[in-house]
């Protein structure tokens, strides 16, 4: 595939441990994008919340707290999430970010300071980003939009072995976030027009990244 005709921008959206970010990893490592894991922003918004005791009922100390420009987020395989120039991206995965995040992630302010960042970056260069609204709110325009899906239990099993948690456990967290983050009103979790689905229960992460490379052959002409 010819480097010019890669399209600008990659979508990847879909629910909780769907394997977002192990495909956008991969193929920015291949095609040479610049990757950004949407997630880890609303994850260290969810820690800054959590630090600054700020509630999500607070709706307007979220907004402000999310207009002060504290997070800095350098998009790579790795996305880097800075707070107060801090590395915070080891704190992601903490229990008490898990259980937030999807309630900081409804609401709308924070939503719109997120928003902004992310079509900063996508706008820098290439660039793949994955989330849940990425196809639908931040790159509607995207030429590649994918969207991850695989059945709870695949997606439990993955996630207890990627976090060191038991599977009952890794699927109630996950499913308590999907519940919130697809019907929230201010943009849930949806397959965007235009997106491809696929599926990913019982693909190995080589065949999922092969459907991937596809649909971004078929979009590169
Ligand atoms: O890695 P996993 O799929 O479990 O989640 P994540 O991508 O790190 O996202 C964590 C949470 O952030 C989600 O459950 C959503 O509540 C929120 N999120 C969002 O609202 N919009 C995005 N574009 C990305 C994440």
């Amino acid at each position: 595939m010819a480097k010019d005709s890669l399209p600008a921008t990659i979508a990847i959206d879909g629910p909780a441990a769907s394997g977002k970010s192990m495909l956008g990893q991969a193929l920015a490592e291949r095609l040479g994008y610049a990757f950004l894991d949407t997630g880890r922003m609303y994850r260290a918004f969810t820690l800054a919340a959590i630090l600054r005791q700020v509630p999500p009922t607070d709706s307007k100390a979220c907004a402000e707290l999310a207009a002060a420009g504290r997070l800095r987020v350098v998009p790579g395989a790795d996305s880097r999430v800075f707070l107060d120039n801090v590395d915070v991206t080891d704190l992601l995965r903490e229990p008490a970010v898990e259980a937030n995040v999807s309630a900081y992630s409804a609401i709308p302010a924070v939503r719109e300071a997120m928003v902004a960042l992310q079509r900063q970056l996508a706008a820098s260069g290439k660039a793949i980003l994955a989330g849940r609204d990425i196809g639908t709110v931040v790159l509607p325009d995207a030429p590649v939009k994918l969207y991850l899906d695989a059945s709870p239990e695949a997606r439990a099993r993955r996630r207890s072995t990627q976090a060191a948690q038991g599977e009952t456990e890794a699927r109630r967290d996950i499913s308590g976030r999907d519940r919130i983050d697809s019907t929230r009103p201010a943009s849930p979790l949806a397959i965007a027009p235009g997106a491809i689905v696929i599926d990913t229960t019982g693909m190995t992460p080589d065949e999922v990244i092969a459907a991937a490379m596809e649909q971004i052959r078929c979009a590169a002409g």
